[in-house]
């Protein structure tokens, strides 16, 4: 157990381990991206507010012309499981055309990545190429392809590096999940 703001937590991931999967990320994506773009850059979508610290590390390694944009889509429901989905902030450019690269922080049941996802294609994006930072190892109905995972953890409710609980914690630096009884 590690002392966090959020109280005595498991320690799954420190910020080390977090960045070098970031960067392995970004060689998978510069590696399938950079022969793209030429023509127009790739648009680079972040999802808030949680992939804001993930797209943060991950942008100074991407070596090809992008744009950047942010969605934000809320899940109402039980604080830690499910919900309707609502949309906040949608993409500021036009995505006619674009090639997007769609960064979100977790994929949990995979309803809001393939939300987005789905929205893009609708907009008229010719590509939408998915990141996640981390994956919960978790059965899933949604019919997904994520094209880039950083880290793989357990199905519980994860902290740090972004993510929230509860509001708090997102600048905790690694992955912590908070025992059973918290
Ligand atoms: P999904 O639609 O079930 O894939 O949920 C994805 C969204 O729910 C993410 O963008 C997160 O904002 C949030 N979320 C899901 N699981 C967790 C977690 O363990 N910690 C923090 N946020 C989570
Ligand atoms: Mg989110």
């Amino acid at each position: 157990m590690t002392p966090t703001h959020l109280g005595p937590a498991e320690h799954l991931f420190s910020a080390e381990e977090v960045e070098a999967a970031i960067q392995r990320m970004a060689v998978a994506i510069n590696k399938d991206l950079e022969h793209l773009t030429p023509h127009r850059p790739v648009v680079l979508l972040c999802v808030l507010t949680g992939a804001i610290v993930v797209v943060g590390q991950l942008m100074p390694h991407l070596h090809f012309p992008m744009t950047l944009d942010c969605v934000q889509v809320s899940r109402y429901g039980s604080e830690t499981s499910g919900g309707e989905l609502q949309w906040r902030t949608r993409p500021k450019e036009s995505l006619a055309g674009a090639v997007v690269l769609l960064v979100d922080d977790i994929l949990d049941e995979g309803i809001t990545l393939k939300s987005i996802q789905d929205y893009c294609m609708a907009e008229g994006a010719v590509a939408v190429h998915t990141a996640v930072m981390v994956r919960k190892m978790r059965p899933r109905s949604i019919d997904l392809q994520v094209d880039y995972v950083g880290l793989e953890v357990p199905d519980q409710f994860v902290f740090g590096y972004g993510l929230d609980a509860r509001g708090l914690g997102r600048n905790a630096p690694g992955i912590f999940f908070l025992p059973e009884d918290h």
